[in-house]
C-alpha cells in the first residue's frame, strides 16, 4: 500500500486543507516499458487550482481523483533499458509516495552535482516559462526596462534574474518587505515595489520614471493595470500569468487596456507547453548558470505528502516564498 492525496470537494474561493483527502492505494507494479518510482519530491503549481476547479485551458479532474502534479522520483524498479533502478527521472506522477509511470513519458534528471529538484522550479517547467517569456518572447536586451511581478517566485524570480544577465533595468514587484528585500538585496534587482502598500501606484510610477519596455505578468488584475499605465511606446507585455483571479469562481471586470493600445504596445499569452520542444536550448544555457550560482532559486518547503494540502492552500494565499515543493523522503 502506499499513501496518495484525493480531491474531497471543489474548493470554493481560498482552497482549504480539507477539500483534500489523505488516502492509501495499492502499490503498482510495472508491466512492460514502465517504471516503479519512490517520489522524492513533489511541486505544487498554481495552474493546479484551474484544474480542480475544470478550468485549468479547459481541462480538470474528477472528484476522488488523485491530485495531479511534477515529481522528481527515484526508480525503484525498471521494465526497460532504457532507465535503471536508483536513477533520478522527472515524471508526472501525482501526489502520491509511490507510482508507476511510462518510461517514454519520464524524463531522466542528469544534473551532475546539482540537485535533482531543480528539475520541478528552475531547471524545470517554471525556469522554461521564464526564460521562454524573457529571451524568445520579449526578446530582452540592453536597454529594455523589464517590469516582473510575482517576482520572488519559481517563474519571476527566473525571469528577473535572466532580464538583469540580458543587460535590462529590472523592477520586481512582490507582497511584503521581506520578499521585497530578497530581490533588492539577494537577486540585485535595480528597484522593487511592495503592491501591498496602498501606495503603490504612486511608488510603482516612481520606480518607473521613463516607463517600462517589458511587463511580465504573473499576476493579472490591479497589478496588470498598474503595469500598464506605465507603458514605453512599442512596449512588449508577456501574459504568463494571472493568479488574482484563480481562487475567483467568475471572472472578474479586466483592466483597461486603453493604454496598450497608446503606447502601440505587444501583448504575448505565454503557454509554457508550446516551449517544450526548446527544453535543451534551455537547459545549456541555464544548467551552467545554476552550476556555477549565477541563478539563485529561493525554495518553500513542506515535509511529509500529508504536508501538501495545507502547503498548496499557503500557495493559493501568496503565502509562500519561493519555489513551493514538499519532500517526500531524502
Ligand atoms: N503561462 C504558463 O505557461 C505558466 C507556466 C508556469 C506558471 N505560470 C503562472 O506564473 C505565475 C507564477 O507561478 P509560480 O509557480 O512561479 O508561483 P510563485 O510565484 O512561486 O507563487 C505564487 C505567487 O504569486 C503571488 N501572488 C500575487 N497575487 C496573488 C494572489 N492574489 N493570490 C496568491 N498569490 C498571489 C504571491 O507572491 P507575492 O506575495 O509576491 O504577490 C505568490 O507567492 C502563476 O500565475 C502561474 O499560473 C504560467
Amino acid at each position: 500500500m502506499t499513501r496518495v492525496v484525493r480531491l474531497k470537494r471543489r474548493p470554493e474561493g481560498i482552497p482549504d486543507p480539507n477539500d483534500f483527502e489523505l488516502s492509501h492505494e495499492q502499490s503498482g507494479v510495472p508491466g512492460p516499458g514502465q517504471l516503479a518510482l519512490e517520489v522524492l519530491w513533489l511541486s505544487l503549481d498554481p495552474y493546479l487550482r484551474g484544474v480542480i476547479s475544470g478550468r485549468h485551458l479547459n481541462h480538470g479532474i474528477a472528484l476522488g481523483s488523485v491530485l495531479p502534479g511534477s515529481v522528481v522520483g527515484r526508480v525503484l524498479a525498471s521494465r526497460t533499458s532504457a532507465f535503471r533502478a536508483g536513477e533520478y527521472v522527472l515524471a508526472e506522477a501525482g501526489w502520491r509516495e509511490h507510482a508507476v509511470v511510462d518510461a517514454d513519458r519520464a524524463q531522466p534528471i542528469e544534473f551532475g552535482e546539482v540537485p535533482a529538484r531543480y528539475a520541478l522550479s528552475v531547471l524545470g517547467m517554471p525556469g522554461l516559462t521564464a526564460w521562454a517569456g524573457i529571451t524568445q518572447i520579449a526578446k530582452v536586451g540592453t536597454g529594455d526596462v523589464v517590469l516582473v511581478s510575482a517576482a520572488s517566485g519559481a517563474v519571476g524570480s527566473v525571469a528577473g534574474q535572466l532580464a538583469k544577465r540580458l543587460g535590462a533595468r529590472v523592477v520586481g514587484i512582490a507582497g511584503g518587505a521581506e520578499k521585497c528585500r530578497f530581490l533588492s538585496e539577494v537577486l540585485a534587482f535595480d528597484a522593487v515595489v511592495d503592491y501591498h502598500m496602498p501606495s503603490f501606484e504612486q511608488v510603482l510610477a516612481e520606480a518607473l520614471p521613463n516607463g517600462l519596455s517589458v511587463y511580465f505578468d504573473n499576476v493579472g488584475g490591479r497589478v496588470l493595470q498598474a503595469a500598464l499605465n506605465n507603458l514605453q511606446l512599442n512596449a512588449r507585455i508577456v501574459l504568463c500569468g494571472l493568479i488574482d483571479q484563480y481562487n475567483q469562481s467568475a471572472r472578474p471586470p479586466g483592466p483597461n487596456l486603453a493604454p496598450v493600445i497608446a503606447a502601440r504596445a505587444s501583448m504575448h499569452g505565454l503557454v509554457v507547453y508550446d516551449w517544450s520542444a526548446k527544453r535543451p536550448a534551455f537547459l545549456s544555457e541555464l544548467l551552467p548558470l545554476v552550476r556555477a550560482g549565477q541563478v539563485t532559486i529561493r525554495e518553500d518547503i513542506a515535509y511529509d505528502l500529508s504536508a501538501a494540502p495545507e502547503h498548496f492552500c499557503r500557495l493559493m494565499q501568496g503565502q509562500n516564498f519561493g519555489k513551493s515543493l514538499v519532500q517526500l523522503r531524502a
